[in-house]
């Protein structure tokens, strides 16, 4: 099951050059049992891969790659209104959404087009376009790394928030994500206040249409991952207290915000790196996405090295500019 010494430039979504030291899909909880078991008899680091678009690979991978292929999906349970589908934590993210509105089910579709794997989405709560995966998500089905046995949590007990979760702090490390359980609504009640969603998909929206119009967005700001290498928003947008908000008002009267409760508010990051314009700069081959400042792609042949400079200097012009610091939302792996 395991290949030695694997070309991962292809398998992760910024498409750097990058080798790993071993690689192994598997279908099965009993087969990523064994693999773990292999890992630790030949003294090899391990970590989960989806699509791996999340990640920027800082240098050749020493150890294992594990790689879900867990792609079952089950209706747990049903009534008038819900449906309870657990999903394998293989599947392609999108795949599962467009299986989703095919079947009238009703809540991921305007997370739509977002690159990655279920397993991922639940580690790092993706989101887009006011809907994010932990309001949908009922369970997260685990292996436990150290004793090797399955454990379910449920929604509350995984702390999610903006870009994150316990998986991704606490628990760092400590689990591997085998399947999410979601709660999907047979009558669904649509999210359209971004942009101009709501003219995109006119007065009788269906679950398609919100889905077409969140893809023709998503297409016309951000990268398409199989022709530019990416890793989506290299950072998160930053949470900042509204007395700072306030007296950054006074010198960029226009900076935009969205809200988050009484004393913060959080920044669009993207807006603070294209004000200092950063549009189009480059690091050798890393270059500030055009059409969303958010973004670093790769234009052909960039090495981490440079993504990693021009995410630094980013961050100290922006924090020369308005004291905010702003941290990658990608995961830096050694
Ligand atoms: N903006 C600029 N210049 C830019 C980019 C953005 O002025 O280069 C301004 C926009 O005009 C807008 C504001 O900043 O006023 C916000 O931009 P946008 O609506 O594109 O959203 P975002 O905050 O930059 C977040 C998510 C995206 C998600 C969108 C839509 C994060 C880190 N990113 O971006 O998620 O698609 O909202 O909900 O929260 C991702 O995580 O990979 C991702 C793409």
């Amino acid at each position: 099951m395991i290949q030695e010494n694997v070309d991962i430039t292809h398998r992760h979504t910024f498409a750097i050059a990058t080798q790993a030291r071993a690689w192994a899909d598997y279908t099965t909880i009993d087969e990523l049992r064994q693999l773990i078991a292999t890992a630790r008899e030949r003294n090899l680091d391990f970590m989960p891969i989806g699509e791996g678009s999340n990640l920027l690979f800082v240098k050749n991978y020493s150890g294992l790659l594990l790689h879900s292929c867990i792609r079952t999906i089950e209706t747990i349970r049903e009534d008038d209104e819900w449906v309870w589908v657990k999903a394998g934590s293989g599947w392609i993210w999108d795949d599962f959404v467009a299986h989703c509105v095919q079947q009238g089910w009703g809540g991921v579709e305007n997370l739509s087009y977002i690159p990655g794997t279920v397993g991922a989405s639940a580690v790092q709560n993706v989101g887009a376009y006011g809907v994010e995966a932990c309001d949908v998500i009922e369970q997260v089905s685990v292996l436990d790394i150290e004793t090797l046995q399955e454990h379910t949590f449920t929604v509350e007990e995984c702390l999610y928030g903006y870009r994150s979760s316990l998986f991704k702090t606490e628990w760092r490390g400590m689990f591997i994500v085998t399947a999410v359980t979601y709660r999907l609504s047979k009558k669904p009640q649509f999210k359209l206040a971004y942009g101009n969603m709501k003219a995109m998909v006119g007065e009788k929206p269906t679950l398609q249409s919100v889905r077409d119009a969140v893809i023709a967005i998503r297409r016309s700001k951000l990268p398409e991952p199989s022709v530019c290498g990416s890793a989506g928003s290299f950072f998160v947008n930053p949470v900042i207290s509204r007395e700072q908000y306030a007296s950054l008002l006074e010198t960029f009267p226009d900076m935009p915000c969205y809200e988050v409760d009484e004393e913060r508010v959080k920044v669009p990051a993207g807006w603070l790196i294209d004000r200092q314009g950063w549009k189009g700069k480059c690091v050798g081959d890393a270059m500030v996405y055009p059409q969303q400042c958010l973004v670093i792609v790769n234009k052909g042949n960039a090495r981490a090295g440079h993504v990693v400079q021009l995410a630094q200097d980013i961050a100290f012009s922006v924090f020369m500019a308005y004291n905010i610091l702003i941290t990658p939302e990608v995961n830096y792996v050694y």
